[in-house]
C-alpha cells in the first residue's frame, strides 16, 4: 500500500479559469465594477431591472427599451398553479433555500422554451428565472405559514411586488427602494463560488435551470450566501448579551468565525458593506430600531481591532454583515435573507450561464475539468494489483 502526498487545498484561490465581460473586483481597493460601472453609481442611480438588463445585455437599456424590458419580467412573473401545488406538498419546515432550489427545476418543465438552445431563447428563460424566483420566495413564505400565494401586482416595481407578494400588504415607498438597491448590490460578484457552480454546470452544455439550480444550492452554504441568515442569528444572541466585546473576542479566540467578515477577494471593505452600512444608519434613524445599527457597529469595531491584533487586518465586514440588520430592520424573516441574496443573483448568474453558452468561437471555453491528487491506497482484488505510476518508474 503506498500513499502520495496532498496538494494544498486552496479552493482555486488566485486561478484564472475563463474570461468575462460582466463584473469586476479590485480587491485591494475595494472596487466592484458591472459591465463597467461602479456599483455604488448604479445603486444611486439605477433600478434593479436597469441593472438585471445591463448584466444580461452588456449596456445599459436605451430609453424606452427599460419598460418594454421590465414588462416582460413583469409577465413571466404568471408562474403555473402546479409549481404551487408541488410547494404545498413539502413539510412546513422545509428551508426556504431548499424549496427555492427544489422549485428550479419544475418552473423548467414549465418553460416551453426549455430545449430551444439559441441566445435569444437563453435570454428570455433567464427572464422567466429573474421574474419567477421572487414568486416561488414568497409563495413558499404563505403556504408555509398556511396562506394562498398572492397574484402580483403589475403596477408594482420588482423590489415592490415582492414585498407584497410576500406580507399581502403594499410596501411603503423607502422600503421598496431599500430593497431595490440591496437587489442591485447583490446582483453579479465575478466567479464567486455560485457562479462557478452555475457555469460549471452549464458548461457540459446543461440547461440553464441545472445551472441556477446548482447555484442556489452553492448560495445556500454558510461561508457564502448562508452568512446574512447566521449574522442575524449571532445580533439576536447578543442583542442582550452585557458583553458584547467579550463574546466576539472568545469567539476568535477559540477559532471560530465571525459570519459576515472576510472575503476571499477583497483585501478591505467590501464596497457593498459600506454602502449598506448607510443604510443601516438610516433605516435605524427612521424606524426607531438603532439598536441593530449600534450592535453591527460594536461587533464591527471588536472584530476588527481583534483581527488587526492577531495580524489579519485584510478580514473586514463583508456585504452580508450589514444586509443582516437591513432586512432584519425592513421586517423580512431571518431565514429569507439568503433566498432574497439568490433573487437578486439569478440575474448575475443568468448572464455568466450566457456568456459561458455563447462565447466566441475563439474564446469559447472548454467543459470544466480539473484534476485531483490521488492520495488514496492501492489495493489489490482477485489477485489483480494495480501498480502506480512511481512504483513502475523506479523498476
Ligand atoms: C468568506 C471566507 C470563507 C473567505 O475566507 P478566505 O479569505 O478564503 O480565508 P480562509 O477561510 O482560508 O481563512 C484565512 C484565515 O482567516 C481566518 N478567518 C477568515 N474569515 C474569518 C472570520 N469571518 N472570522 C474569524 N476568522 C476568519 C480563518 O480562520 C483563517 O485563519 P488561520 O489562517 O489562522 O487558519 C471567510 O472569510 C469566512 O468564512 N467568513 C465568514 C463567512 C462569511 O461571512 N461569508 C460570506 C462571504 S461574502
Amino acid at each position: 500500500m503506498q500513499q502520495t502526498v496532498s496538494v494544498k487545498n486552496i479552493g482555486l484561490r488566485g486561478v484564472t479559469v475563463a474570461d468575462t465581460k460582466i463584473s469586476f473586483i479590485d480587491g485591494e481597493k475595494g472596487v466592484l465594477i458591472y459591465r463597467g460601472y461602479r456599483i455604488e453609481d448604479l445603486a444611486d442611480r439605477s433600478s434593479f431591472i436597469e441593472v438585471a438588463y445591463l448584466l444580461l445585455n452588456g449596456y445599459l437599456p436605451p430609453k424606452g427599451e427599460v419598460e418594454a424590458f421590465e414588462r416582460k419580467v413583469v409577465e413571466a412573473r404568471d408562474v403555473p398553479t402546479y409549481v404551487f401545488d408541488a410547494l404545498r406538498t413539502l413539510p412546513k419546515t422545509s428551508d426556504p433555500m431548499d424549496v427555492l432550489q427544489a422549485a428550479v427545476p419544475i418552473l423548467a418543465a414549465a418553460d416551453p422554451e426549455l430545449r430551444d438552445e439559441t441566445r435569444d431563447a437563453n435570454v428570455r428563460k433567464a427572464i422567466r428565472l429573474i421574474a419567477r424566483l421572487p414568486v416561488v420566495t414568497a409563495a413558499w413564505h404563505r403556504i408555509r405559514n398556511g396562506l394562498d400565494p398572492l397574484p402580483s401586482d403589475s403596477g408594482l416595481s420588482h423590489a415592490a411586488n415582492f414585498l407584497w407578494q410576500l406580507t399581502g400588504e403594499k410596501p411603503d415607498d423607502e422600503t421598496a427602494h431599500d430593497l431595490d438597491v440591496c437587489l442591485i448590490l447583490h446582483a453579479d460578484h465575478t466567479f464567486n463560488a455560485s457562479t462557478f457552480a452555475c457555469r460549471e454546470v452549464c458548461s457540459t452544455r446543461a440547461h440553464i435551470y441545472a445551472a441556477v439550480a446548482a447555484g442556489i444550492g452553492a448560495l445556500s452554504g454558510s461561508l457564502h450566501g448562508g452568512a446574512n441568515t447566521r449574522v442575524m442569528g449571532m445580533l439576536l444572541q447578543l442583542e442582550n448579551e452585557p458583553d458584547v466585546e467579550g463574546w466576539v473576542k472568545n469567539r476568535i479566540d477559540a477559532g471560530e468565525r465571525i459570519m459576515g467578515f472576510g472575503h476571499a477577494v477583497y483585501k478591505t471593505i467590501d464596497p457593498r458593506a459600506t454602502y449598506l452600512k448607510k443604510m443601516a444608519r438610516r433605516l435605524g434613524a427612521s424606524r426607531g430600531l438603532e439598536k441593530w445599527e449600534r450592535l453591527s457597529k460594536l461587533v464591527e469595531k471588536t472584530a476588527s481591532e481583534e483581527f488587526e491584533r492577531r495580524g489579519k487586518s485584510e478580514i473586514k465586514p463583508n456585504v452580508d454583515f450589514f444586509s443582516a440588520p437591513v432586512y432584519h430592520m425592513m421586517g423580512i424573516p431571518r431565514d429569507l435573507f439568503t433566498p432574497i441574496f439568490a433573487i437578486s443573483r439569478v440575474a448575475g448568474w443568468c448572464s455568466h450561464i450566457i456568456e459561458e453558452k455563447f462565447a466566441e468561437a475563439q474564446e469559447k471555453p472548454m467543459l470544466y475539468r480539473p484534476q485531483a491528487e490521488y492520495v488514496g491506497n492501492y489495493c489489490g482484488l482477485l489477485g489483480c494489483v494495480y501498480e502506480p505510476p512511481e512504483a513502475r518508474a523506479g523498476t
